[in-house]
C-alpha cells in the first residue's frame, strides 16, 4: 500500500500565497467589475532591464545555431556568471568569496527550501517569527518538528521579531544548531546593522552553529552603512551560507535565476564528530537533483554586472523604492505605525486589528490586495505587509482607495 509522508499533514492547509490567490480569485468571481490592485506577493511588474533583454536574445540566437548551441551546462552555473557574481557582489565589498563557492540556481525559494536536506534530522532549528514561510514549512515536511499548536510548531526555537526589538530578534536563549536570518527582512522590511549581525556571527562561531542568511532583498539597501552580505562580517565564512536572487534585484521572477554561496571553509559534523565540508555536500545534492539554469537566462543575469546593466538595475530598484516611500508616507499619514520601505520593498503596517480582517477589509472596500501578517507567524498577528512591486500609478491609486475606505 502506498503511504504518504505524514509530516505534510502537520502543515497549514495551503501555502500562504496560494491561499491569498484563492481568496482574491473568489472575490473577483463575485465582483467581476471591481478592479483589484495587487500589493500582496512580492512579484515584480516592470520589464527586464534592456541590457538583460539584449543578452537574453543573443543567448537565444546562439541556441539557434549549431555552431554556438549549448546542451547541459555545468550544474553549478557557467563560469562567466559565477566570476561576475564573485567579483561584483562580494570581492568589490571586501568579502572574500571565490567563483567556485557560488552555486547558480533557479530561485532563492528553492535553495532556502532545499538546503535543509544536507543537515541531520536531529538538529535544533531557530526560525524568526514572523518569517518567510518556506524556511519553516520545508523543515516541517522533513520531519524536524512536532505538531502545530496555538500558531507554533513544537520543536522549533522561534525568534520573536517585534516592535520592541525593532524586528531584529535577540539571540536564542537555549542552544540551537541552524539559524535562519533574512535581511532586509521579508516580511517586515527591517534591516540589520553590521554590529547586530556580528553578534549573530560570533554566536554561531561559539556554538558551532550555522546561519542561513537570505539576502534576496539586498539590492534595495540605500544606507551605505548597512551590510549587503553576511560575508562583510569577519568570521562569517566559517558559519554562514548566503542566498541571493535576481528576482527582485533585476526583475527575474519570470526568468528564474538566483544563487547560493557555500564557502569552502564551512564545516559540519557527523554523529561521530568528524568534520565535513558543506560545500561538498551541497555540490553533491545540487549535481544530483539539478541540471542548471538555461544558458540564455544565465547570459541575461550576467548582463546585470555590465556598466549599463548596473545603471538599469539601480533604476529598477529606485522605481520600487519610490513606491515604497509613498506607501510609508501615506500609511503613516493615516495614523498607522509602519516599518520597512526605506531599504526594502516591503512595508510592515500595524493594522491595530486582526490581520486577516484587515486584509479582507482592504480587499472588499478598497480593492487592494496585501498580505496578512498573521500568515508569516504568530508575531505577525495584527500586521499587514504591503509590497511596493507594482506601477507607481497603481500605488497612487491604491493609496487613494485605502484612504477613502478607511476614513
Ligand atoms: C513574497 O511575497 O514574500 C515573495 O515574493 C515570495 C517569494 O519570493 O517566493
Amino acid at each position: 500500500m502506498i503511504k504518504i509522508n505524514e509530516n505534510y499533514l502537520k502543515l497549514q492547509a495551503s501555502y500562504l500565497f496560494s491561499d491569498i490567490a484563492k481568496r482574491v480569485a473568489a472575490f473577483q468571481k463575485e465582483n467581476p467589475d471591481r478592479e483589484v490592485i495587487r500589493l500582496g506577493i512580492g512579484d515584480v511588474t516592470r520589464a527586464l532591464p534592456k541590457a538583460c533583454i539584449d543578452a537574453f536574445q543573443k543567448g537565444v540566437l546562439e541556441m539557434a545555431d549549431e555552431a554556438t548551441f549549448r546542451g547541459y551546462g555545468p550544474e553549478q552555473g557557467y563560469g562567466f556568471l559565477r566570476e561576475k557574481i564573485a567579483a561584483g557582489d562580494f570581492q568589490s565589498r571586501g568579502a572574500d568569496i571565490s567563483p567556485d563557492e557560488i552555486f547558480v540556481s533557479d530561485g532563492a525559494k528553492c535553495d532556502t527550501g532545499n538546503i535543509q536536506e544536507i543537515f541531520s534530522n536531529t538538529i535544533r532549528i531557530a526560525i524568526p517569527d514572523p518569517v518567510y514561510p518556506v524556511y519553516l514549512d520545508t523543515n516541517v515536511m522533513a520531519g524536524r518538528t512536532g505538531v502545530y499548536q496555538e500558531g507554533r510548531f513544537e520543536g522549533i526555537t522561534y525568534l520573536d521579531s517585534t516592535r520592541e526589538n525593532g524586528f531584529v530578534p535577540a539571540l536564542p536563549q537555549g542552544p540551537v544548531d541552524l539559524i535562519y536570518l533574512c535581511f532586509p527582512n521579508n516580511p517586515t522590511g527591517a534591516t540589520i546593522t553590521k554590529a547586530q549581525l556580528k553578534t549573530w556571527v560570533d554566536y554561531a562561531r561559539q556554538e558551532r552553529a550555522l546561519i542561513l542568511f537570505d539576502a534576496a532583498y539586498e539590492a534595495f539597501i540605500r544606507d551605505e552603512n548597512l551590510p549587503k552580505s553576511i560575508y562583510e562580517i569577519e568570521g562569517a565564512r566559517e558559519v554562514a551560507i548566503e542566498f541571493r536572487s535576481f528576482s527582485k534585484t533585476a526583475g527575474f521572477t519570470g526568468a528564474r535565476c538566483a544563487f547560493t554561496v557555500v564557502p569552502k571553509s564551512l564545516m559540519a559534523f557527523d554523529e561521530k564528530g568528524n568534520a565535513h565540508a558543506l560545500h561538498g555536500l551541497w555540490n553533491r545534492r545540487h549535481t544530483t537533483k539539478f541540471n542548471g539554469v538555461s544558458y540564455p537566462v544565465q547570459r541575461s543575469a550576467e548582463a546585470v554586472y555590465s556598466e549599463e546593466g548596473k545603471t538599469q538595475v539601480r533604476e529598477l530598484s529606485d522605481y520600487y523604492l519610490k513606491n515604497a516611500h509613498l506607501i510609508r508616507k501615506e500609511m503613516s499619514g493615516m495614523g498607522y505605525e509602519v516599518t520597512g520601505g526605506e531599504n526594502s520593498p516591503y512595508i510592515w503596517i500595524d493594522g491595530k486589528t486582526d490581520s486577516w480582517a484587515f486584509f479582507d477589509q482592504l480587499l472588499k472596500e478598497a480593492g487592494v490586495v496585501c498580505t496578512p501578517g498573521a500568515g508569516f507567524g504568530k508575531c505577525g498577528q495584527g500586521y499587514i505587509r504591503v509590497s511596493a512591486f507594482n506601477s507607481y500609478d497603481n500605488v497612487v491609486r491604491a493609496m487613494e482607495r485605502i484612504r477613502s475606505a478607511l476614513k
